[in-house]
């Protein structure tokens, strides 16, 4: 996810039991220039593999240069975005539009799989709209060019994030191919990851927003999905030691200026649904000094934590 899934994100993420991590999408226009923001999205750690780099873009050349530069940046999988939503993409006929023009589909799928030698995964929405509904013909196309695995987001484009993802809709794809189909949207814990997998009969589920500011979710679908019985719900120190430890990350990763604008927003989710929230919020979106950041999230965290948890438990 765009502004979200960066290395010390996806770190933390991969330990709480996750199959696969995939990067924010990188323009493939943006690989030749080379900035240094672009490299820092391509960096894969060890601990974290098997990662995925995800690329998008409609230009057949420019997707193959791309898919080169990221399996030369150590990829694992490289996955093509044809899901996102948003105007300025769309206008460049990449993400979502792609999905209106299936000989346009074909053809980067074919130059994509024919530039690497890695598998190469594709992930979809459901169509444009309500009446332009191809999730059946984008999933055979794919696997006729050979795509390795496809991921479904069940909903249109024009449902943005709106309403309510689709399962059965998933499930077509599901139905018209015989390769690994995963499916997303709207899975927020076990009970929705599990009903996914019933309704949708797809072969594993990809986990999007819910993991903002609670990575936790993640061990509580992977042991759902095992069979495993679920995770403690974590304290107040560990949920601090994971918090300040991507703190930590963020800066390491991206520099203190940008880290402290980024920490802004995750730390803000990680405080969601904790007592005095509000006020945390209001306080903590104001710090611009990383080191005050680091104070306030800690005194909120540890302290205001506990007293949360010794409430719930009274
Ligand atoms: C802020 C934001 C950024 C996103 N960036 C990407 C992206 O870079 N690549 C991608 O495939 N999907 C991206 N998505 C879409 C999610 O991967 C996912 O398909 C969507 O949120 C539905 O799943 P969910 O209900 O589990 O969140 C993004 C979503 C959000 C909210």
């Amino acid at each position: 996810m765009a502004g979200i899934t960066d290395l010390p994100f996806r770190r933390i993420c991969k330990r709480f039991g996750v199959g696969l991590v995939v990067t924010e999408m990188v323009a493939s226009r943006a690989v030749e220039q080379g900035r240094e923001r672009t490299e820092r999205m391509a960096v894969v750690a060890d601990d974290e593999r098997p990662a995925s780099i995800q690329i998008a873009g409609s230009d057949p050349a420019y997707m193959q240069e791309a898919a080169r530069w990221a399996a030369n940046h150590g990829a694992d999988f490289i996955d093509i975005n044809m899901g996102c939503p948003v105007k300025k993409i769309c206008k460049q006929v990449a993400g979502s539009a792609m999905l209106r023009d299936e000989p346009l589909v074909a053809r980067v799928l074919e130059a994509v799989v024919a530039a690497v030698d890695i598998p190469v995964t594709l992930k979809i929405r459901t169509g444009w709209d309500e009446r332009h509904k191809n999730v059946q013909h984008i999933a055979r196309i794919a696997e006729d060019c050979g795509v390795a695995m496809l991921t479904v987001h069940g909903r249109t484009r024009a449902q943005m994030f709106h309403g309510h993802a689709n399962w059965e809709d998933i499930g077509l794809a599901k139905q018209a191919v015989s390769i690994p189909v995963i499916g997303n949207g709207d899975v927020v814990d076990a009970a929705s990851a599990l009903e996914m997998l019933r309704v949708s009969g797809c072969d594993g589920v990809m986990v999007g927003r819910a993991v903002q500011g609670n990575p936790w979710v993640l061990a509580e679908v992977s042991a759902a999905i095992c069979g495993k019985p679920a995770p403690r719900a974590p304290g107040p120190e560990e949920r601090w030691s994971v918090i300040k430890e991507h703190m930590d990350a963020l800066a390491e990763h991206h520099g203190i200026a940008t880290a402290s604008k980024l920490a802004r927003k995750h730390v803000i989710w990680y405080s969601k649904g904790l007592h005095g929230s509000a006020e945390f919020r209001q306080h903590f979106q104001r710090l611009n000094d990383w080191q005050a950041q680091l104070r306030v999230a800690e005194a909120f965290f540890v302290h205001g934590g506990e007293t949360e948890d010794r409430l719930r438990a009274a």
